[in-house]
């Protein structure tokens, strides 16, 4: 068994189960990415671009280091994988990303306004905002630079204007929650907005405290990476 094979076992699982529900838009396509950061090492296990999950395999997964250079794999890496990086280098608590084109924060994108905290169980794990990341054509370094600028406000959820939306989390299953979570709230949020009356949205001593407690669960998490401590610039 190779050293990375674990890894791809897992990222190919976690694309298929997203893609099966419908995270990434269509259940047949190949839009959307999903990464792991490889346990002490600057490494990222990573989908391929552009290839169709429901026929993906496990040997099709790139890894490629910090510099975006091919450490295994056959296949070109997801367009996306600078802003995978950009997230692994920003946050020093993220150990997985995914990027989905899911329909009520692609409706969200469109919008174009963070999502306020509105709901306190949701908060405790995303974080109080879901930030915007203004809109830059997919796969550009102006897209990547946005994302590594918005994730310095240490919240697990991002929506991405007129493309879709960005979680990042310590493991794979903990971020697809974060992508459940970030659907729930998006389409609840679409839904209200389309009442037309004012939005209740949480206090703000209760938001500042439960993000308190997201700060102080990615510390931990922190505390458990060493070695990317030395490496990777601290959020903060
Ligand atoms: P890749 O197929 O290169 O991962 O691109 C898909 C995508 O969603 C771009 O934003």
């Amino acid at each position: 068994m190779g050293r990375y094979d674990d890894y791809k076992e897992q990222v190919l699982r976690m694309s298929q189960k997203l893609s099966d529900q419908g995270y990434f838009g269509t259940r047949s396509g190949s839009a959307g990415n999903v990464s792991m950061l490889v346990e002490d090492e600057d490494a990222v296990v990573v989908t391929p671009t552009r290839m169709p999950y429901d026929t993906m395999t496990a040997g099709d997964i790139c890894v490629v280091d910090f510099e975006l250079k091919p450490i295994e794999g056959r296949l070109k890496p997801s367009i996306e994988a600078p802003m995978h990086v950009e997230a692994y280098k920003v946050r020093r608590d993220v150990r997985a990303v995914i990027h989905t084109h899911q329909r009520g924060a692609s409706a969200v994108s469109l919008i174009a306004e963070p999502i306020p905290p509105l709901f306190d169980e949701v908060a405790l794990s995303i974080g109080p905002l879901v930030d915007l990341i203004p809109y830059a054509l997919s796969g550009t370094r102006e897209l990547h630079d946005m994302v590594a600028d918005k994730l310095t406000n240490r919240c697990h959820c991002y929506v991405m204007q007129n493309h879709g939306a960005l979680c990042v989390g310590p493991d794979l299953e903990s971020t697809f929650t974060f992508v459940e979570l970030l659907e729930k709230i998006s389409s609840v949020y679409v839904a209200a907005l389309a009442t037309g009356r004012p939005i209740s949205v949480l206090p703000d001593p209760i938001a500042t405290n439960l993000f308190e407690a997201v700060k102080a669960r990615q510390d931990r998490e922190a505390a458990r990476k060493p070695r990317l401590q030395k490496t990777a610039a601290s959020a903060g």
